[in-house]
């Protein structure tokens, strides 16, 4: 069983021997094996294709000691059932042929059933936890509401938000509406990957760090504690954002066993304004994996004083690894955390 893993039990804030790590995107085109089952596939058909998706989730364990798997897929997957056209384009990242960002539209979005429409993510839960065999756990995600709506509405990703930002100011209810049917879709789909046997699930809020704190908390807050109230509680919820120092208290208030830090923040600053009594994730600059391993080890020594041997502490990156980052660092960086951290 893996309920006594590290990772579960820091979690839940018990002790554990030693700090467990895993890495956001830790499955991606840094590393050689991800890049050569890549060149079969389009990364949507690779979402798709459960057997790939399971080998690849499984690349991260098998070649870099991280301590829990996260299932490869994308948070922009919810989107393609609501109907915005979702592809990925070379160079371009995601690109939504038919961004959402007049209320008549929004009242329009189809409801969506997650258990036929997302089946393939299901389908590579149960392969992946098959070949797992309680080696590690398995975390599943979604994308949080804002960060959803920010893609549907400006059709890709953004440095303003003003598609967002408009239809927050003009047209409160739509956005809102939005963001409840959102909060809808995400809430079944998580409750149907843990059904299906993940043992953890991580909310990403990526961009909601451009909105103001009173933005933040008329916004965003009382989607986000609707998410959290419905999900199953026989798993950890970890919930990430980035950008989000200015109001750290309100994401906190949010919701999640897990709250995440990036790294504009020290890790025990940020783990006192949350509160001792929640577990923390985080919160390595992905850029110090680019450094060479004695300044990784460095770094990570920091971060492990800052976290001061308190419970409830899981290693992460503040965001996800780059793309330039050579695996050997990545390795580099789950033993210094294994072997500076052990009790
Ligand atoms: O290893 C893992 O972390 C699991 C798989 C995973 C992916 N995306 C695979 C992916 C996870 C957890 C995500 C989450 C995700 N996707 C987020 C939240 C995390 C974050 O980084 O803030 C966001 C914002 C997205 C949306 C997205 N997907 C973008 C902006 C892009 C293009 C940019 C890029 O990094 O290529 C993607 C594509 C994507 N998702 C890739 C991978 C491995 C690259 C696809 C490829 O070319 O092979």
């Amino acid at each position: 069983m893996t309920s006594a893993a590290p990772f579960l039990l820091a979690c839940r804030r018990a002790p554990v021997p030693y700090t467990p790590v895993w890495l956001m995107r830790q499955a991606g085109r840094y590393m050689a094996e991800y890049r050569a089952i890549r060149e079969r596939f389009s990364f949507l058909e690779l979402c798709k294709t459960p057997d790939a998706a399971a080998e690849v989730t499984l690349q991260p364990v098998e070649h870099l000691g991280v301590d829990a798997a996260i299932l490869f897929a994308d948070i922009l997957l919810v989107l393609e059932p609501l109907g915005v056209g979702l592809t990925f384009e070379k160079g371009d990242g995601p690109v939504i042929a038919r961004p959402v960002r007049a209320p008549e539209q929004i009242v329009r979005l189809p409801k969506v059933d997650t258990a036929d429409a997302l089946a393939y993510v299901f389908e590579t839960i149960r392969r992946v936890k098959h070949e797992l065999a309680g080696r590690v756990p398995l975390i599943g995600f979604a994308g949080a509401p804002f960060t959803l709506a920010s893609y549907a509405i400006e059709g890709g990703g953004s440095r303003s938000y003003a598609h967002t930002k408009r239809l927050l100011y003009a047209h409160p209810d739509a956005f809102h509406a939005l963001m409840a049917h959102l909060v809808d879709v995400t809430a079944d789909y998580l409750n149907g990957q843990i059904a299906a046997g993940v043992e953890a699930v991580q909310v990403f809020d990526s961009w909601v760090g451009n909105l103001s704190p009173d933005d933040y908390r008329a916004a965003v807050l009382p989607h986000m504690q609707e998410l959290f109230r419905r999900l199953d509680p026989s798993v950890p919820a970890i919930h990430f954002s980035t950008g989000t120092a200015g109001f750290l208290e309100l994401v906190a208030q949010a919701g999640g066993d897990v709250v995440g830090l990036d790294w504009r923040i020290s890790l025990d600053e940020g783990w006192r304004r949350i509160g001792f009594e929640r577990a923390v994730q985080g919160n390595l600059d992905p850029g110090v994996l680019l450094a060479p391993p004695a300044v990784i080890r460095a770094r990570v020594r920091e971060i492990l004083e800052r976290a001061g041997g308190r419970p409830g502490h899981v290693f992460n990156l503040g965001h996800g690894i780059l793309p330039e980052t050579p695996p050997d660092s990545v390795r580099a960086l789950v033993d210094a955390v294994h072997e500076l951290s052990a009790r």
